[in-house]
């Protein structure tokens, strides 16, 4: 009788297909075609134009879909805007009950949509059974207790408005949920634009929200490509876009947005590390690599697609994979026993096939699986580059399919060193049995989401979303609701005042000859790491009161200046490493400088036009935004999300590294200081732009941040021309984020420039906010944008 073992050896697979029947006879139904779904009803295209759908496992045509155009996207923006009303004035509860009605009825129907979205996607039924589907409906459970909870837990907030939201192929029923669960919660109203290759399962949510009976206008549904995209991207009636989808188009629509005041959340591309020390379990770590890059065939924009292993394991565990990637099976998607389905289009089975040719002609020295592939339909074997050169071309590009990137490291230095060497930033998993290893290394790379021991861990409760290039703002958990959220408080800011802009005169003196002179002449400077220094050009202008008086000079700074600040801004990143609790002491002793030299800075503001009792208010003002600020630097939480069993999933707030800073012409002092204590009580450092109007408050400042211990580089001054200069920090490379604080017709110059490294820049419009009231001056929003949500996953247990 042959034993188990032998068994298991000799056993081959048989075919074990999922029934298609039920999504083939409703395929069948809509033989015609399918219609966008505008205002609760299946509509045709405007031009009537339609586009094909494939199953690219068969190479087989699924079905006809319309081809949205502009006005088809103006039908659906006004629906979605009738419906705003209504929506968005429901009670909580109300919001609630619909949503988790769309939640169960996505799973009384998990069978046919898995089956759906496997044949329109090619990705396996095991995946799409036991994932996608059923991440759908936690996301709108728990999103449907969002709706219930947001009235009490996060008041004084509203919903944005209309929200436009772009979707990729790779998770198309999923990334249709982690867009529209939270809009809707949030109270407002979606136009959601599936992709051109993977529209079904979104046509099939459209019958589902007729089910429910959600109120016409609420969810519309228009289906097309690019062009379609581009024309929600670009409709007046949007009020936020929320994207998904390759780093490039990111870049288009930052561009295509920039200056609309138009809401931007990005989900970009990466290239993220899968780092294995040589204390990790060898075999676990392997399974996470299959899970890491071959799951989804690659497909995934948080694939660990670079190996970085230890050198001493290196050939140890690269053998392992390449025993375990020879066991993976490549085939029909709907056989429950496949590990890899079909990529999704063979437009896109040729960018991968190009790409590992390019990596093949560089040097690289390629390994792949040699399953037997189908004979129809884009398959793409497991493949693994070894001892690739960190810097080729297979290193550094999303090749979005199942291709790994090996290469080794000696010491953990150097594992974060490669691992930060990319300009995406969307997740990192990390190998060790050592725990205070795993952390420190995951405390050092520069991703929104880590995972220790683990990898592609996703959750309605925790938030999903990149750094750098990567793309910005999140999905899922409190922050991911925030996107579509705005606090009440930026909706009733106070109407546009009268503004001076002030005309910088480049000649040196410029304009002192006709105003009268101050007593005591100063020499213009900038602040610079610590350091006052003239500025590059030589050149200062005269700051002059309301009634022409010659109050001073200040430096005009200029690009050069810029980069030294930022230079010194890069240098000085030991600021954030400390302990909030150290970033206090600091801010207190600001404060304690600065009350020192009170009545200095209240002459200040009251020669500038302030009376006397509105300087001295001011500068008390400015005393406790300090001392606010100061509290908060140890107290700015993250928080442990319910996620899954035996997870510790810690969500941290993290500085962006340098924020570029603004400042508003109002308020001089005050508007400065409530733009520089939130940043750098959250640990980043600051470039900061004053008011060109009243700059002499902020180059009084100087001394105060010289007597209280600020370290150098924390705090740059850049004195001048503000469009050129805030110009100059949008198109900085290291400039992480940037805050603009202008009247909103500035805005599309700094958002255009903002595209290279697409920082997120918060742009507020200063002549709007009272940056003495409690209420609108200061406050938590200003600490989140202060901030990026890092996400560790943290696994217990044996
Ligand atoms: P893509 O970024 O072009 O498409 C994503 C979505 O954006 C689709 O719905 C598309 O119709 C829409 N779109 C395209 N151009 C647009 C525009 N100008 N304005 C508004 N919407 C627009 O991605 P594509 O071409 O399907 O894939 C190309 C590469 O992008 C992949 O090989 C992969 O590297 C990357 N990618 C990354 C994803 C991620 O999740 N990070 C998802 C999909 C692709």
């Amino acid at each position: 009788m042959p034993t188990v073992k032998e068994i298991l050896n000799t056993m081959e697979y048989g075919p074990a297909p999922e029934a298609d029947s039920p999504v083939r006879e409703w395929l069948e139904h809509h033989r015609d075609g399918f219609r966008h779904y505008i205002g609760g009803a299946f509509v045709q295209s405007s031009e009537g134009g339609t586009f094909r759908v494939m199953n690219p496992a068969r190479d087989e045509p699924l079905a006809n879909v319309a081809e949205g155009t502009a006005r088809d996207i103006d039908a659906a923006v006004s629906a979605a805007t009738s419906a705003f009303p209504a929506w968005s004035t429901l009670p909580g509860h109300a919001r609630a009950r619909y949503l988790y009605a769309i939640a169960r009825h996505i799973q009384k129907r998990e069978r046919f949509l898995s089956v759906l979205e496997t044949l329109d996607n090619g990705k396996p039924i095991r995946e799409t059974r036991d994932i996608d589907i059923p991440l759908v409906a936690r996301h709108f459970y728990h999103h449907a207790g969002w709706a219930e909870l947001i009235e009490t837990d996060i008041p004084e907030h509203g919903p944005v408005g209309v929200c436009g939201q772009i979707i990729p192929w790779n998770f198309p029923l999923l990334m249709l949920a982690w867009k529209i669960a939270p809009a809707l919660a949030a109270g407002n109203t979606v136009v959601l634009k599936p992709a051109e290759y993977t529209p079904l399962t979104a046509l099939a949510f459209a019958e589902i929200c007729s089910e429910v009976g959600l109120p016409p206008g609420v969810v519309n549904i228009v289906t097309g490509d690019g062009a379609t995209g581009a024309a929600l991207v670009a409709h007046a009636g949007v009020s936020k876009i929320a994207f998904t989808g390759s780093t490039e188009v990111g870049r288009i629509i930052r561009k295509a947005t920039a200056g609309s005041g138009k809401k931007l959340s990005l989900e970009l591309g990466g290239k993220s590390p899968f780092i294995v020390f040589e204390d990790a379990d060898l075999d676990g770590a392997v399974e996470g690599v299959v899970d890491a890059i071959f799951f989804n065939q690659g497909q995934v924009c948080c694939a660990g697609s670079r190996l970085l292993i230890q050198e001493g394991i290196s050939d140890r565990f690269l053998d392992k994979l390449r025993r375990r990637m020879a066991t993976l099976r490549v085939g029909d998607p709907l056989d429950k026993s496949i590990d890899m389905g079909a990529i999704v289009d063979p437009a896109q089975l040729a960018r991968i096939e190009s790409l590992v040719q390019q990596g093949v002609t560089e040097g690289g020295t390629l390994w792949q699986s040699d399953c037997e592939l189908p004979a129809c339909g884009s398959f793409y074997p497991p493949s693994v580059f070894v001892n690739a050169e960190p810097a080729s071309t297979i290193a550094e590009v999303e090749i979005f399919g199942p291709v790994a990137v090996a290469m080794t490291f000696r010491t953990p230095e150097e594992a974060v060193q490669l691992a930060n060497n990319t300009r995406f930033g969307l997740a990192a998993s990390i190998w060790s049995e050592n725990i205070d290893l795993a952390l420190d290394t995951a405390s050092q790379i520069k991703a929104g989401v880590l995972w220790i021991n683990s990898t592609n861990l996703f959750d309605a409760a925790a938030g999903f979303g990149g750094y750098r290039e990567s793309g910005f703002g999140r999905e899922g958990g409190r922050e991911g609701l925030l996107e579509y959220l705005v606090p009440t408080i930026e909706k009733s800011l106070l109407p546009a005042a009268p503004r001076t802009v002030a005309k910088l005169d480049a000649s040196p003196h410029g304009g002192l000859k006709t105003a009268k002179l101050p007593e005591i002449d100063r020499t213009a400077k900038l602040y610079i790491g610590g350091k006052q220094a003239r500025p590059d050009g030589g050149h200062s202008w005269t700051v002059t009161a309301p009634d022409g008086t010659a109050l001073g000079e200040a430096g005009i700074g200029n690009r050069k200046d810029i980069r030294n600040a930022m230079e010194t801004a890069v240098k000085a990143k030991g600021w954030s490493g400390q302990a909030g609790h150290n970033r206090a002491q600091v801010l207190y002793f600001m404060a304690e400088n600065l009350s020192a030299r009170a009545g200095e800075f209240a002459d200040r503001l009251r020669s500038s036009g302030h009376s006397g009792e509105a300087a001295a208010n001011e500068v008390e003002a400015t005393i406790r935004r300090i001392f606010y600020y100061a509290a908060w630097a140890d107290k700015f939480d993250g928080r442990v999300h319910a996620t899954r069993s035996r997870h510790l999933t810690i969500g941290l707030h993290e500085p962006f590294g340098v924020i570029g800073l603004v400042c508003p012409d109002e308020a001089p002092l005050l508007g400065m200081i409530s733009l520089i204590l939130p940043a750098i009580a959250m640990g980043n450092r600051v470039v900061v732009v004053p008011s060109p109007v009243q700059p002499l408050s902020a180059t009084d400042f100087y001394q105060v941040l010289d007597t209280s211990d600020v370290p150098g580089g924390v705090v740059s001054i850049v004195t001048g021309a503000r469009a050129e200069l805030s110009k100059t920090l949008a198109d900085h490379d290291e400039v992480d984020a940037l805050w603009y604080s202008a009247p909103r017709s500035e805005w599309a110059a700094v958002e255009l420039a903002s595209a290279g490294n697409l920082k997120p820049v918060w742009t507020l419009e200063g002549d709007r906010t009272d940056w003495h009231a409690t209420t609108t001056g200061q406050g938590p929003r200003f600490l989140r944008h202060a901030t990026q949500l890092k996400t560790i996953w943290v696994p217990y247990g044996e």
